[in-house]
């Protein structure tokens, strides 16, 4: 068991807590701000015992000196306030902040300049520089990390700064392991639901899953470099021909194990306009492109579901960018969210979509993280968590 905020006496400490802000936004606009919600908890403890809280977190990626306006923390600031209904004072700066640090009071919260803006020479951040690390810890008395979703990442702001500070995790990262070790000793059946652009993206989970789960359900357009290894035509869909081998062997390790499509929802383009045709999975043309399972798969996928006790699902199951390429994803959240089944979804745009379509609510946990639920899938240790002191 990992060290917890509440091992500590934080009165009148400055606590630096990590939090992934890392939130979509458009022209300064914040699109979902879940991972703020998420961080309140916290955040709203240190305040009331009293603690002088201090804010760290990245947001996108910052390669050039383009991008760091457009990856400000100010908004989040302003929205962080709203939420918490208390003020939060944005430092536009990652360093040269002693003066403000030392005047804070208890309850104040200061929310420094994106972490990775120190990325933008020698990726100071993101490579863990070890100077950068102590600079940022000799600000605080505690370093508390509550951001789930960077927790597999070593940083400087995370990994780095737990190196020289007494140190625990949040109540968001407490909640996501909670939730997820469900899967440790999962209700059989359990079940793993696939689907996204990539195999690649995905063969770590694969090759860990395939042997704990008793069937994984493969979508998106990943299913088409599955389709092909069978050597069916898939037309104009999403390949990845490189990764053919592995869907080959796989399959031939683990034949009863891996559920493809039986039927596929085609159209020419991938336009909105253009007209769709349900096909069965050996009639698609050199020009059909796939974009959603079909009707028949669908079915299918609900009588193998029926049965299952614990389903852990990553990535949309159809081109959900164009609404009508939803449909299946839709169903299947429909009916898996009308069940008692512990439903885990891990993160990305899978959680942002079924949030939109109304089921979040329902599912037994949606996870924060994206490439950090994958990890944790793939059996991963997380550097943001090993370096967090055991409790005694
Ligand atoms: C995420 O959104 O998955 C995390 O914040 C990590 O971001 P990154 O992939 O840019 O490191």
């Amino acid at each position: 068991m990992k060290k917890t905020i509440s091992n500590y006496d934080i009165k009148s400490k400055k606590v630096i807590i990590r939090c992934d802000f890392n939130v979509p936004i458009k022209d300064g606009i914040i699109i979902d701000d879940t991972r703020i919600k998420e961080s309140l908890k916290t955040i709203q403890y240190a305040i009331d015992q009293d603690a002088k809280i201090i804010l760290l977190s990245h947001l996108g990626r910052i390669k050039e000196q383009a991008d760091l306006a457009k990856n400000s923390l100010q908004p989040i600031a302003k929205r962080l306030s709203e939420l918490l209904h208390h003020p939060v004072l944005f430092v536009p700066k990652t360093r040269g902040v002693e003066d403000i640090i030392s005047s804070m009071k208890e309850k104040d919260i200061v929310l420094l300049e994106n972490t990775r803006y120190e990325d933008l020479n020698d990726k100071k951040e993101s490579s863990n520089d070890q100077e950068l690390g102590k600079y940022w810890a000799s600000l605080g008395d505690i370093f508390i990390n509550d951001a789930f979703g960077t927790i597999h990442r070593s940083h400087a702001s995370n990994v780095g700064i737990a190196s020289h500070l007494p140190n625990g995790i949040g109540f968001l990262v407490e909640k996501e392991l909670q939730a997820l070790s469900i899967l440790n000793q999962p209700e059989r059946p359990y079940m793993v639901i696939l689907g996204g652009a990539k195999v690649s993206d995905k063969i770590g989970v694969i090759q860990n899953l395939i042997v704990k789960a008793d069937k994984i359900l493969i979508g998106g357009a990943m299913a088409f470099t599955f389709l092909k290894a069978k050597n069916l035509e898939i037309g104009k869909s999403l390949v990845e021909d490189e990764y053919l081998s592995f869907c080959k062997e796989i399959m031939n390790q683990y034949p009863n194990k891996i559920i493809l499509p039986e039927d596929i929802v085609v159209a020419k383009e991938k336009e909105e306009e253009s007209p769709t045709k349900n096909k069965e999975k050996d009639q698609l043309d050199p020009d059909d492109i796939g974009l959603d399972l079909g009707f028949k798969t669908i079915e299918m996928m609900k009588e193998i579901l029926k049965d299952a006790k614990t389903v852990v699902w990553n990535g949309p199951l159809g081109y959900y960018e164009i609404p009508k390429y939803q449909n299946s994803t839709k169903e299947l959240l429909e009916f898996l969210t009308n069940s008692s089944k512990k439903i885990i979804l891990g993160g990305g745009d899978i959680v942002a979509l079924c949030e939109q379509l109304g089921f979040k609510q329902k599912v037994t946990h949606a996870s924060t993280g994206g490439g950090a639920t994958l990890e944790y899938l793939e059996g991963k240790k997380l550097p943001g968590l090993e370096i967090i002191e055991n409790q005694e």
